[in-house]
């Protein structure tokens, strides 16, 4: 059996177990995925090597911090500034970040490069949905509420900066949420303004609890495709089992084990 971990604090909550042990029951492999609430990202790091871990999905708020204690850290990931995915080749730990696929591949079938691609948010979110749609060739606009924080960004994948209270002003063909607005229990707040959407725009939000939120609900209203915060996650954590086994899971069997979770 092998052996594969998320660890964070907190991670009580986290959907990697559900989601990886079945993608193993389907396609056959026998392995097992465990979460580890851990307090020390160099001591997390020493268990995967001791304890012979195959590989290991990191979260908050070990993304930055655990990139000190591993042997390889892929260029995307490096310029990202952030890991959350360890795959231990025969003792050597070599860190990914899939956080931009989730971004990447849910747009694909639509196309990506030359698109306008907005990005609300600037925080860690932000920059691996960043350099993940820059790496396809998008032209991406960031807004953010702090403008130092919107403009230090843009900066640094060369994409233009549009200040928070212009955010109507905006044209774009895609437009990605990475904030945490619109979460529960704040569900009713909107992160982009509804009067800037159009029907021929591809609209994506990285919150998933709701699963439909306030953005979302508008741009529906409005006739966008939307994509939801769950596609996302479920398209990093794909992005991690492929690296991990070489297989390509089943997204949809993945998605609807997490709507149909009860617990
Ligand atoms: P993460 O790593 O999850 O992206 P983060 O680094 O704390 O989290 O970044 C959070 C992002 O959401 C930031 O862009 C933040 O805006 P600021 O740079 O102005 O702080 C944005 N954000 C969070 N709550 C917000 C709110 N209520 N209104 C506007 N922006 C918000």
């Amino acid at each position: 059996t092998r052996l594969y971990c998320v660890f964070g604090n907190p991670v009580r909550h986290s959907k990697g177990p559900l989601i990886h042990n079945e993608a193993f029951k389907d396609k056959g492999i026998n392995a097992v995925y465990l979460a580890f609430e851990v307090q020390d990202a160099a001591k997390a790091v020493q268990a995967v090597r001791t304890l012979g871990i195959q590989g290991a999905s990191v979260t908050i708020p070990f993304k930055e911090s655990i990139m000190a204690h591993i042997d390889w850290i892929d260029p995307l990931a490096r310029a990202i500034g952030a890991v959350n995915t360890i795959v231990n080749e025969d003792g050597v730990l070599k860190g990914y970040n899939t956080d931009c696929q989730a971004a990447v591949a849910p747009l694909v079938p639509f196309g990506i490069s030359g698109k306008t691609v907005c990005i609300v948010g600037a925080g860690g979110a932000a920059r691996a949905v960043a350099h993940g749609i820059a790496a396809q060739n998008g032209d991406i606009i960031i807004t953010n509420r702090t403008e130092q924080k919107g403009l230090a960004l843009a900066e640094r994948i060369n994409a233009r900066f549009i200040p928070a209270d212009e955010m109507a002003t905006i044209q774009a063909d895609v437009v990605i949420n990475t904030t945490s607005i619109g979460m529960a229990p704040k569900a009713d707040k909107i992160s982009f303004p509804p009067d800037a959407l159009t029907s021929d725009m591809v609209v994506m939000d990285v919150v998933y609890t709701p699963l439909k939120t306030a953005l979302l609900e508008a741009a529906e209203q409005k006739g966008c495709t939307t994509i939801d915060g769950l596609s996302m996650f479920i398209a990093q954590a794909a992005a991690q089992f492929e690296l991990w086994t070489g297989i390509i899971p089943d997204t949809d069997l993945m998605r609807n084990i997490v709507i149909n979770d009860k617990r």
